[in-house]
């Protein structure tokens, strides 16, 4: 399984490629904003073009998706184009984000997502598409050529929350199988969304579009996306920090530690 970090703050990037364990990294519109208000804060006259230069370097080859902006075909497949062209010869790892249905409340464009991601791919340009909420949407998306889907785990949860009444904070754990009572168009948990992208996939020999489950708030959330067999997992820093922690592992460290005699702690001094 892959781990992208969910992420366009450089420092975070640069933090947790040092780990050793991040294959990946996915921005959009909003996780620049962070990032750029934080430049801004810190008194940074660094361009956006520089900076996302940085990005694509700092993820050393490996894939970077970025976000168009439009919301109909014609403008999403220029922009799209634009950032290829523009910033893939940096270190030729720019994965183009293109929502799966730009439709904005008005009834046009639903398929504008689908026909762009289809230009794009006819062009050897590999598409994350985004803001998947059903399986179905998925398997579109794959038929269209999409590299990646990314299904909204999270987001998912939110709903069935809401459904449940439940005043939890969107940063709780909703279980993979659901309450047993609240269901969301057949999606029992923003996991069993990740199960039935992965699923629906399989099913139909769709092996060129990998599973990347995002929208991703716990540790526990990235493991069961694994257990389910998403490809990918993109998670927020701060999500894939937590994954390492564990009181008992601290308990088990100080006691191991504090029974260290000297005849051992030679062994690496003398
Ligand atoms: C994907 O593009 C998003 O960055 C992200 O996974 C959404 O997460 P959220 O639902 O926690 O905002």
């Amino acid at each position: 399984m892959q781990f992208f970090v969910d992420t366009a703050d450089i420092d975070q990037i640069k933090e947790a490629y040092s780990w050793g364990i991040v294959d990946g990294v996915t921005t959009n519109p909003s996780l620049i904003k962070k990032a750029v208000d934080k430049l801004k804060a810190q008194g940074s006259s660094a361009g956006i073009e520089d900076y996302i230069g940085e990005i694509l370097r700092a993820a050393d080859g490996d894939p970077v998706s970025l976000e168009v902006i439009g919301c109909d075909e014609a403008t999403m497949y220029a922009q799209g184009m634009r950032l290829f062209e523009r910033f893939n010869p940096i270190a030729e790892n720019v994965v183009v984000k293109i929502p799966v249905n730009p439709e904005m409340g008005d009834g046009t464009a639903h398929f504008d997502g689908l026909k762009v991601i289809n230009r794009l791919a006819e062009q050897g340009i590999p598409v994350n598409v985004t803001l998947v909420f059903t399986p179905e949407q998925a398997l579109l998306a794959a038929k269209a050529g999409a590299a990646y889907v990314s299904p909204f785990a999270g987001r998912i949860d939110d709903e069935l929350r809401r459904a449940a009444a439940s005043t939890a904070s969107k940063m709780s754990y909703w279980p993979m199988a659901g309450d047993g009572q609240h269901e969301l168009d057949g999606m029992v948990s923003g996991v069993d969304l990740i199960e039935q992208c992965v699923d629906i996939l399989t099913v139909h020999d769709l092996d060129g579009c990998q599973v990347l489950a995002a929208s991703l708030r716990t540790a526990r959330q990235v493991r069961e996306c694994a257990l389910v067999g998403a490809h990918v997992a993109t998670a927020p820093f701060e999500v894939l920090e937590s994954m390492i922690r564990h009181a008992k592992t601290v308990e088990g460290m100080r006691a191991f530690t504090a029974d260290i005699v000297p005849e051992y702690s030679r062994l690496f001094t003398d």
